[in-house]
């Protein structure tokens, strides 16, 4: 009896370690451990043994049973690791790319200084909001307090889309303000973002192309004040323009939105080769801005009494042709390879203000 529980060890093991595939070990299982397994057939003439007989051979039969199980177990985990590793190997899929030699694209000036702009603008704790370029009328007139029939409407020549099914008429936003509208419509204050994007105006001359790009700002909270709006953009200027220091004036104005309403200027100095921010004698306006008119508050349900903050709202193509010294501000969009290749600016080199705005 010994005899025969040794060899079938032997015969199933090797078996086992001859197994092809799992399905082979499964019916080795059967055919060893099932009710008519020759195992179990073993297990089952002890009972026609004599106590003594069965004191022998009971752990005998149960020491095949558990090296045989044990034999299945690991022949199973190595089938399984085999076809885990092949379809490894059968799905592996190639995420490099390898390195282009001669890349030809670049970042456009616009781009570049919209980054540059963010990145200023993060570090001061500011959020960048956007908004759609097609707007309703409330998002850029009325809710800015500037009611149909207001003068202000003449203000920025409209371009008009022709009106929808409920006769409401869309327009290509004039400026980034309706974001404010948004921003103060979907989030408690505090508020700080900006809001770069797109703008359109029908005009047309070297620094007015119907479609041109502007960067908001907007702060509103319990106690913000004109010396807040003063403070960040001076420190946004001297960021931008990689100055020590820049003097601001600024001029009454006047803005539905705003009360009191200012442009800024920026001193400068207009030399042969271009404008040098910082000093000099000569002015250049470069944003609007002001304290956010309570029925602005209003129209986003936020109580004057409480809220209060400022605004402004900045030419984006103007500041990138101030920085980078273009004079026509057409060109950025003629899609001219030779302007791009030569005012672009390199895809890798993303502006931080420890590594340097502008490279
Ligand atoms: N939206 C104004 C414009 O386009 C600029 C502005 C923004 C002024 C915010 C005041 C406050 O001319």
């Amino acid at each position: 009896m010994q005899e025969q529980i040794s060899a079938l060890r032997s015969e199933l093991k090797a078996a086992i370690d001859a197994a092809a595939d799992l399905t082979a070990l499964e019916d080795i299982r059967v055919a060893a451990l099932g009710k008519k397994g020759s195992v179990s057939a073993l297990m089952k003439g002890l009972g026609g043994m004599s106590a003594d007989e069965r004191k022998e051979m009971g752990p005998a039969l149960n020491s095949l049973k558990n090296d045989v199980t044990d034999a299945l177990a690991a022949r199973k985990e190595n089938l399984e690791d085999a076809a885990l590793e092949a379809r490894l190997v059968s799905e592996r899929v190639d995420v490099t790319l390898p390195v282009r030699e001669h890349v030809s694209g670049n970042i456009h000036p616009n781009s570049q200084v919209m980054d540059e702009i963010a990145e200023i603008f993060a570090r001061l704790g500011f959020d960048v909001a956007e908004g759609p370029d097609l707007e309703s009328d409330f998002h850029n007139f009325s809710a800015l307090n500037i009611p149909e029939l207001h003068p202000a409407r003449q203000m920025q020549d409209t371009f008009y889309l022709r009106p929808d099914e409920n006769g409401e008429r869309k327009v290509l936003r004039t400026h980034t303000s309706p974001v404010q509208i948004r921003t103060m419509l979907s989030k408690e204050p505090p508020i700080r973002i900006i809001a770069p994007g797109r703008t359109y105006r029908s005009d047309w001359d070297a620094t007015h192309t119907p479609m041109f790009h502007q960067v908001e700002g907007l702060v509103i909270d319990r106690d913000t004040h004109l010396g807040h709006l003063k403070g960040t953009l001076e420190a946004f200027l001297k960021a931008f323009f990689e100055v020590d220091h820049v003097t601001l004036r600024l001029r009454p104005s006047y803005f539905p939105f705003t009360e009191p309403s200012m442009e800024v200027d920026v001193q400068c100095a207009f030399t042969d080769t271009g404008v040098k921010i910082g000093d000099g004698n000569d002015w250049l306006e470069i944003l609007g801005s002001g304290m956010v008119h309570p029925n602005v508050l209003r129209a986003c349900n936020l109580d004057p009494n409480e809220y209060q903050g400022f605004a402004f709202g900045c030419g984006i193509d103007r500041l990138a042709m101030l920085k980078y010294g273009m004079n026509d501000l057409r060109s950025f969009f003629d899609s001219d390879l030779r302007w791009l290749k030569h005012y672009g600016f390199a895809a890798l080199d993303l502006p931080t203000i420890a590594g340097g705005l502008s490279k």
